[in-house]
């Protein structure tokens, strides 16, 4: 993809009108009209509630744009400009850490007074951020079933299912500046307990991880090495955003079910730990 292209944006319509002016190119009544309230009285909290969840979404969308752009600049072995776009996309997730909290305004009796009319519709159904995890190399296949109902959104997260990841990506990158990285055969679920393969799987990690201390070890890496902090900062960013998140959900709604029919707290708690990057995260232990 080229810089300056992209198919998730569509192209100039307006520019170089004399008219042209700030709230005719940012559409921003267009922008004012979207958001409708289910609760009827409208609650006073509402609005609350649909614009941070579509700020969230929009940034999604630029995230998604930058990532792309970054698979694409590794593909091409162009680290620096990598570097540069994946710094874009941190320095938003970290903004999206953040903006959860304004949620602590709204008090658990409020949120009450409209969370029924929410039902069934769920963070589950995020597909921008499942194609975030997805992209990242969070892939887990169950997943799409949130998204049976939506066809098109089904169809998108099944194509970035099967596409290659970020750490695809990197690791092909370290691969061609000679870094040997052997991955296990892809392996069916019966496999993935055998005592044999657990060990063989072991045996190849501990060859990546010593293979990637040289990252932090050798000088003349340093543009690859600031790359992979890149990959880093987001993986400890997501955990940051879902720590914060279970943390505010507890305080609004308790140990209530989601709306998605999950446990709710004791779901997302279960999805603190995951990771897209563990061979980097290993490396911290390995260096001596
Ligand atoms: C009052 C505020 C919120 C509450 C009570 C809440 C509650 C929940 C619950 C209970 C779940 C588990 C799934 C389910 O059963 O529905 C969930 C998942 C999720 N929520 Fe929220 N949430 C809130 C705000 C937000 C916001 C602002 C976002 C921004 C995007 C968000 C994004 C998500 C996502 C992406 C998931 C799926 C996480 C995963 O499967 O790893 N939530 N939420």
């Amino acid at each position: 993809m080229d810089e300056n292209k992209s198919a998730q944006f569509g192209g100039v319509t307006t520019g170089g009108h004399s008219s042209l002016d700030y709230n005719s190119y940012l559409m921003v009544e267009q922008l004012k009209t979207l958001q409708v309230c289910q609760s009827e009285p409208a609650h006073h909290d509402e609005p609350l509630f649909i614009i941070i969840h579509q700020t969230y979404e929009l940034w999604f969308k630029l995230i998604i744009h930058e990532l792309d752009l970054v698979l694409d600049l590794m593909k091409q072995g162009n680290v620096r400009r990598a570097t540069h776009f994946m710094r874009r996309a941190v320095a938003i997730m970290r903004l999206l850490v953040q903006q959860i909290h304004i949620l602590e305004t709204m008090s658990p009796t409020d949120f009450l007074g409209f969370r029924h009319k929410l039902n069934p519709a769920s963070g589950f159904q995020s597909s921008q951020f499942r194609e975030i995890e997805f992209i990242a190399g969070m892939k887990e296949e169950r997943m799409l079933m949130h998204f049976k109902n939506d066809a098109v959104a089904f169809v998108d997260l099944k194509k970035r299912f099967d596409a290659p990841t970020l750490k695809d990506e990197f690791y092909a990158l370290l691969r061609r500046h000679g870094f040997s990285l052997p991955m296990p055969e892809s392996q069916g679920a019966d496999l993935a307990e055998d005592p044999k393969v657990l060990a063989e799987n072991i045996a190849l990690e501990e060859i990546r991880v010593k293979e990637l201390c040289r990252l932090y070890q050798e000088d003349q890496l340093g543009e690859l090495h600031d790359l992979a902090e890149t990959l880093i900062d987001i993986d400890e960013l997501i955990a940051l955003w879902r720590t914060h998140h279970v943390t505010v959900v507890e305080r609004i709604i308790g140990f209530k079910r989601g709306t998605g029919g999950s446990e709710g707290v004791a779901y997302l708690r279960s999805t603190l730990v995951k990771r897209c990057f563990q061979d980097l995260w290993s490396v911290r232990t390995a260096l001596t």
